[in-house]
């Protein structure tokens, strides 16, 4: 019997790690869609004391958490070893050191177990965390990516296969917002206190640039906007005059979303598709959410999205994303390794 059968007559249960970057994640995932487990064992207090995340500790600490967050995540979906049909896992793109954890632990119970190996690319992970909560949601469509490392917009063609239509020229967006949340005292993260903070503001309160690439109409650029934050303060600083938190927050807040929201409008309409999703840390911005479901809702567009706690890095969007792997028959050897700079499109077979 080949995969797909094999997918078709039996429920595929898989065993998912995540540790690319700040999140020690493991759940359990059956058929890529029904979550029984999902567990997150997140390092942002202990990052938040440094202002970002220190590569160095989240290995460590990923080192010291991992263990436990798997015997969690079978003990939580009622399971041992034995029912998992495959051990995914996330091998790049994220800090090098913090993927080792994960690909390291995933090989040992594969080989000890006999169990087949999954390598996972984490993107592709965030834009299947979509399908666990969208029964109906399938290929093709568009999907908008963005979190703290990258901003990309996807034509997601079939499972597993994807054109990038556009990506970010420097910052990503969530990275945008963690260093404006810095600049304008919020701390770290700071995508999070900003969506908080703009609430209070007036979006329109200060002209900020919609920053455009001239020869690639759906690439983004976040660092002039960025810089435009920066010298708005230094301007204010130097003439005296009181800075408003919020009403930067929500004006920076608005030049990142009118972006997003422009650039992923004409791509569905060059694409002709009537579905588009987003997926992503900055995907929970409430604002982002409602100036996509506004457009969407004008243009007879389905709109599909990820609730906030499958939208932050996790384990069962991995699990998604392995699920359709598992059925095309990709199966990883002993010899998988962390690719920190792994694209989309680049997966090892
Ligand atoms: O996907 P994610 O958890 O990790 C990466 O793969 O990067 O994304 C984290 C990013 C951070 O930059 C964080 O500030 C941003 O997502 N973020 C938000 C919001 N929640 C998280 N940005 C804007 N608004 C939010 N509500
Ligand atoms: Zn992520």
């Amino acid at each position: 019997m080949d995969t797909e059968t094999t997918c078709k007559n039996k429920d595929i249960t898989i065993l998912a790690i995540e540790s690319s970057c700040d999140e020690t994640a493991a759940a359990v995932v059956r058929n890529g869609r029904e979550v029984l487990s999902n567990i997150i064992s997140s390092q942002i207090d202990l990052h938040t004391l440094y202002g970002g995340v220190v590569p160095e500790i989240a290995s460590r600490k990923h080192t010291e958490r991992i263990n436990q967050v798997i015997a969690e995540a079978l003990q939580t979906a009622d399971m041992t070893l034995r029912d998992m049909d495959a051990i995914a896992v996330t091998y790049g793109p994220g800090l090098v050191g913090a993927l080792l954890v994960g690909v390291s632990a995933a090989k040992a119970i594969s080989f000890a177990s006999g169990i087949p190996l999954i390598g996972v690319h984490h993107i592709e992970g965030h834009i299947s965390a979509n399908y666990i909560e969208n029964k109906e949601l399938e290929p093709p469509y568009v999907c908008l990516v963005v979190s703290g490392g990258h901003s990309h917009l996807v034509q997601v063609r079939d499972y597993g296969e994807y054109e990038i239509m556009g990506r970010t020229r420097d910052d990503a967006a969530g990275e945008a917002f963690d260093k404006v949340a810095r600049a304008i005292g919020l701390g770290y993260p700071g995508g999070p206190k900003i969506d908080k903070v703009s609430k209070e503001g007036d979006p329109d309160a200060i002209k900020f640039p919609r920053a455009k690439v001239a020869d690639a109409v759906y690439d983004f650029s976040f660092s002039g906007l960025k810089s435009a934050v920066l010298n708005y303060l230094n301007s204010c600083e130097m003439k005296g005059i009181a800075v408003c938190q919020a009403d930067v927050a929500a004006s920076f807040q608005k030049a990142v979303v009118d972006v997003l929201v422009e650039h992923s409008m004409n791509a569905l309409q060059e694409c002709g598709m009537k579905k588009f999703a987003i997926a992503g840390g900055v995907a929970s911005n409430s604002a982002l959410r409602s100036a996509l479901e506004e457009e969407c809702a004008r243009r007879n567009i389905t709109f599909y999205h990820p609730s906030p706690i499958l939208c932050t890095d996790n384990a069962a969007m991995i699990g998604a994303a392995a699920y359709y792997e598992y059925c095309k028959g990709v199966r990883h050897g002993y010899d998988l390794n962390a690719v920190p700079n792994l694209k989309l499109g680049d997966k090892k077979t």
